[in-house]
């Protein structure tokens, strides 16, 4: 068995955690030589880009490492691939040959919804693929948790920490806008991990008299600071989500600006003075937190066996503490918003955080 490793779109941490995984239990349980590592996402099987022999010798020290050692990109869905002029075009038949010259009998993706619909495609086409769910926004459906995660998670609350003390400080409202697309995850966990006062999800728009009312009401009860975490994909009741750049024919719309929305209509009807702070790109990278490291080394094992069951088209996901294949097709097309009756948002609620609504 030859087997082809790729990372596709955006990094998360915990990338270089799969691989090692998968090269390790490919090579050691199963007796397959090498795994083919395929740089640049799906491009380095479109472009003649030279592949990486991976084995447990080339993937040392790898378990702490953050970004991909393959490296990646978001622009290269080879059924939609970008031509000089500007248009697309369907490469998805080079990605076969591609393969074959490369003698690869199968190919893990380590990727989001637009890489798992890509590896969905080309299983149709008769590629056997399997694919582990990676994104720090936590919103890939079918599985618990993708890995990448909790690490955001954890340098998000570190910063929600920091911004405490400074805004405590200044009497001040402080807005921290945080990744995450359309799902709340990020905001959420990190919004109770760091104590905000507020927290504004996606999934519930919220109104902006009632949330200038609550700071108000915490101001008068004693706490002229507050910290708000807002998920880049909040928006207001009956307004639009905020787009920094729209996207580009496949390619998703760049989300970003609603913290400093938030922080200046909150400044307005307060009359606290306001700050924002976008922690941006900062939540992928350094190195994935333990629980990263062991769901990440999880999910390589659990890919190597799927192919070695002989399966395809297929993500390996968590569910309920075990990791099994799932079909590709009850994964793409959509994704995993935060339920509103999930117990996180009922915990925040109870304990008084505001949620905007
Ligand atoms: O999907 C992961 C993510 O980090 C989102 O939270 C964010 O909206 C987006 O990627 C940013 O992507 P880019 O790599 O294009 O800046």
């Amino acid at each position: 068995m030859r087997l082809g490793i790729l990372t596709g779109g955006g990094d998360a941490p915990g990338l270089n955690a799969v691989i090692r995984a998968v090269v390790r239990n490919a090579t050691r349980t199963y007796g397959w030589p090498s795994v083919v590592g395929i740089p640049e996402g799906f491009k380095g099987l479109v472009e003649p880009l030279e592949p990486i022999e991976l084995t447990p010798d080339t993937t040392r020290n790898l378990i702490n490492r953050g970004g991909t050692i393959l490296h990646t990109t978001n622009r290269a869905n080879p059924f939609q691939y970008p031509t000089p002029d500007g248009g697309y075009e369907d490469r998805s038949d080079r990605v076969l040959e591609r393969a074959e010259e490369l003698g690869l009998d199968a190919l893990v993706v380590l990727g989001g919804d637009g890489s798992l619909n890509i590896a969905h495609e080309l299983a149709q086409k008769g590629l056997t693929v399997v694919g582990t769910p990676k994104t720090i926004d936590n919103d890939i459906r079918g599985t618990d948790l993708t890995f990448g995660h909790m690490s955001a998670v954890a340098t998000a609350a570190e910063a929600l920490d920091r911004l405490h003390t400074t805004a405590e400080s200044h009497h001040r409202i402080i807005v921290v806008e945080l990744m995450g697309r359309y799902a709340g995850w990020i905001a959420l966990r990190a919004g109770l991990a760091g104590a905000a006062d507020g927290i504004l999800l996606p999934e519930i728009p919220f109104d902006l008299n009632r949330l200038c009312a609550d700071i108000r009401a915490r101001a008068r009860e004693g706490s002229p600071s507050s910290i708000i975490a807002v998920g880049e994909g909040a928006l207001p009741a009956g307004g639009a989500i905020s787009i920094q750049a729209q996207g580009s024919g496949v390619y998703q719309p760049q989300l970003g600006g609603i913290g400093a929305q938030v922080a200046q209509k909150l400044q307005e009807g307060t009359n606290l003075e306001s700050r924002v702070t976008v922690l941006g790109h900062v939540q992928r990278g350094g190195a994935p937190v333990p629980h990263d490291r062991i769901l990440a080394t999880q999910y390589g094992v659990a890919a190597v066996d799927a192919l070695a069951q002989g399966k395809s088209d297929c993500l390996v996901a968590l569910q309920r503490e075990t990791i099994e294949p799932i079909p590709l097709d009850q994964v793409v097309g959509g994704f995993r918003p935060v339920p509103l009756d999930h117990p996180l948002v009922d915990s925040a609620r109870k304990i008084g955080v505001i949620l905007g609504d």
